[in-house]
């Protein structure tokens, strides 16, 4: 079976004021009643695949047990990282407890949004012939923007039905080059999803990342077990390089496939993104919690434990968490950035 391994490690401040680094983005209810990290275990749920592996930061262990207590799924390990140290020394903790070393790996973040489960399911249908030969598989979404803050995939030479090479990635590329990308149209967006086998990886890093791989291992071996709970060793773990799956292993790697698919993909990078994907009312409105709207249109509105009253205004996004409020017209919603600033200031 697939072993489903989600990443729980963001501390995502895009959505500020409802995520913050005590509840980010992947513990919030944001598309649906469930939370982000709800719905990804839900995608899981599904005779291809094992009990998941979740990957989170150790701040967040009680959060983690409650969200999947709450929806009756049990993770087969829960490590907690007593550091963040990025994507690719988490994946490896993951590989390192994986029971069966040959078993693929399913690699998704817990905070993005996919529409079509069907599209995602034939896609990962798509990918296991070449990731049982040892391929390192990503999933490339369809871009319709010059995005600046994903990773670029060069879709190559035909491997397989739906499955191509990869001939060259480019993380996170200034916007010159993101557009000429996208023009291009043989380029897809790295989706952040991946799936190989566990020996795989873990030979990769040995070959590109060996120090993390090192420090991975020795934290799992020295790693204290409560139940599912795994906390790997903590100053073993710090002594990890900290960087991405993408810059670590995706980028050198040799045999590495993409499976490009439409599957409704979102990584709720900002509120506005959160409105293009929510279904809204007649009148272009999106809003959850206590809100009064009157004569409002095209608004995201999120009301956390206060009531919210709106009239006569349209096209604004207004969130109240606790004691904090934000408001702004759409279109502005990557500027929060600013308002994390300001604050730290
Ligand atoms: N457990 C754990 N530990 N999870 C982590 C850590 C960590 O140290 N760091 C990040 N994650 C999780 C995040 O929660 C997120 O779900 C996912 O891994 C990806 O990390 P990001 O920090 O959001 O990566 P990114 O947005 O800069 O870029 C990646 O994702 C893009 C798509 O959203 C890259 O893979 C890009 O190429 C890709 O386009
Ligand atoms: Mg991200």
């Amino acid at each position: 079976a697939i072993i489903p391994v989600i990443l729980s490690g963001g501390s995502g401040t895009r959505l500020w004021p409802m995520s913050r680094s005590d509840r980010p983005k992947q513990f919030l209810a944001l598309t649906a009643d469930a939370t982000m990290l709800q719905l990804t275990a839900e995608r899981t749920r599904d005779a291809r695949f094992a009990a998941p592996i979740v990957v989170a930061g150790a701040a967040h262990a009680a959060m983690v047990e409650e969200q999947f207590a709450q929806i009756g799924i049990e993770p087969a390990a829960i490590i907690l990282e007593p550091v963040a140290r990025n994507t690719a020394p988490a994946i490896a903790l993951a590989a390192l407890a994986a029971d069966d070393p040959h078993a693929p790996l399913l690699v998704m973040p817990s905070d993005h949004a996919i529409a079509d489960a069907s599209a995602f399911g034939d896609a990962i249908a798509a990918a296991l012939p070449l990731v049982e030969q040892g391929w390192l598989v990503t999933f490339g979404i369809t871009p319709d923007a010059p995005e600046t803050g994903y990773g670029y995939i060069k879709v190559g030479e035909a491997l397989g039905e739906g499955v191509h090479r990869v001939d060259r990635f480019v993380e996170k590329p200034p916007r010159e080059a993101a557009e000429a990308m996208l023009a291009s149209g043989d380029h897809a967006w790295n989706g952040g999803i991946f799936l190989f086998r566990a020996d795989i990886f873990l030979g990769a890093l040995s070959v590109h990342a060996p120090d993390m791989l090192a420090a991975a291992q020795e934290a799992m071996a020295k790693a204290e077990r409560n139940g599912v709970q795994v906390r790997p060793d903590a100053q073993a773990f710090a002594a990890s390089p900290s960087n991405s799956i993408d810059y670590a292993v995706m980028e050198k790697a040799d045999r590495v496939a993409v499976v490009p698919v439409s599957m409704g993909w979102s990584d709720i990078g900002s509120w506005d993104a959160l409105h293009a994907l929510s279904a809204c009312d007649p009148q272009g409105n999106s809003s959850r919690g206590d809100a009064v709207l009157i004569d409002v249109e095209n608004s995201l509105v999120r009301a956390d434990g206060v009531r919210v009253a709106m009239v006569g205004v349209s096209d604004l996004i207004v969130i109240a968490s606790g004691s904090d409020i934000l408001i702004l017209p759409r279109g502005r919603s990557q500027d929060v950035r600013k308002v994390i600033d300001a604050l730290k200031d």
